[in-house]
């Protein structure tokens, strides 16, 4: 497995990788979410390219970028594990050089739900998934549906501007307990660290009651609502039943949805989905 931090260097790297190329594009402090991703790459692909990389331009001023946890050791053995072929952790300055002003901005689609909440936060992720994008020239990129909204933003961003690449998404992988695997989830003790199964509880209350037949928007927000309302160490921020390709909210009767929430669990921001209806 080959690292590189400068995108010279990457681009010798990646001209000796026979295609088809997977990128995995992460942040790092990796668990078995992002190895998914890297192991479906690998059995997809002739080659992988992962990147880690903690994008500033993702977090808002008053988020834990500086926070945000980092194990590049660890990180690196784990991506030679899965059969990596090339990783590339740039620095900040390496995507982001002086003077740097061009954006890629996804509109409707970046209003609603996360992004209600975190106004900048797509425009960072859409600016440097392209820059990954055009830098290293996959032909498949890896994403999970953990980031629900991230996962639809990047296929309308590649549609919109014709990248030559196709989007996978990857199932949520979970904890024993049903938690859905993120870095975050570092950051909790260990009474919020329980009280945090309340996502995945209530989100799959919801989907038990589609089942068994209940098909109203209101009703399935109504069912997680009162789940995560009874945890006291959870606030939540909110819960939507949403079109799963448009992310607009639904009404009435449904046949299919993206249910998704967010929570706060002490300073800790955690976000969970799934879909019901196919
Ligand atoms: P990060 O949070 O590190 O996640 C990297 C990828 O792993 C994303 O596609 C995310 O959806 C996926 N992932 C995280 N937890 C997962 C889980 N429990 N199951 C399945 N997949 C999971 O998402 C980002 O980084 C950044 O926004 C990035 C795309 C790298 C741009 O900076």
């Amino acid at each position: 497995m080959k690292t590189v931090i400068s995108i010279p260097e990457l681009r010798a790297a990646r001209a000796e990788l026979p295609g088809p190329v997977g990128i995995v594009p992460t942040m790092g402090y990796l668990h078995e979410g992002h190895l998914s991703l890297a192991r479906r790459a690998r059995e997809e692909c002739a080659s992988v390219v992962t990147t880690i990389f903690v994008n500033p331009t993702q977090f808002a001023p008053e988020e834990d970028l500086d926070a945000y946890p980092r194990d590049l050791e660890r990180d690196l053995g784990l991506l030679d594990e899965v059969g990596v072929d090339l990783v590339w952790m740039p620095t900040p300055e390496v995507i982001y050089p002086e003077n740097f002003q061009t954006w890629v901005v996804v509109e409707d689609l970046t209003q609603v739900l996360e992004g209600a909440s975190r106004p900048t936060h797509f425009r960072g992720v859409t600016t440097v998934v392209a820059k990954l994008f055009n830098v290293v020239q996959p032909q498949k990129a890896y994403f999970g549906q953990k980031d629900a909204q991230q996962a639809v933003v990047i296929q309308r961003m590649v549609k919109d501007l014709n990248f030559p690449v196709e989007i996978v998404v990857c199932s949520i992988v979970r904890e024993p307990d049903g938690l859905a695997m993120s870095s975050r989830n570092a950051y909790l003790d260990p009474a919020q660290r329980q009280a945090a199964t309340v996502l995945s509880r209530s989100l799959n209350a919801a989907k038990d009651a589609f089942q068994a037949g209940e098909r109203g928007a209101d009703q399935l927000r109504a069912i997680v609502m009162d789940i995560v309302n009874a945890e006291p160490l959870v606030a939540l921020e909110y819960i939507s039943c949403a079109h799963p390709e448009t992310l607009l909210e639904l009404d009435g009767s449904i046949e299919r949805a993206l249910l998704s929430m967010a929570v706060r669990v002490g300073k800790t921001r955690l976000i969970d989905n799934l879909v019901v209806g196919g």
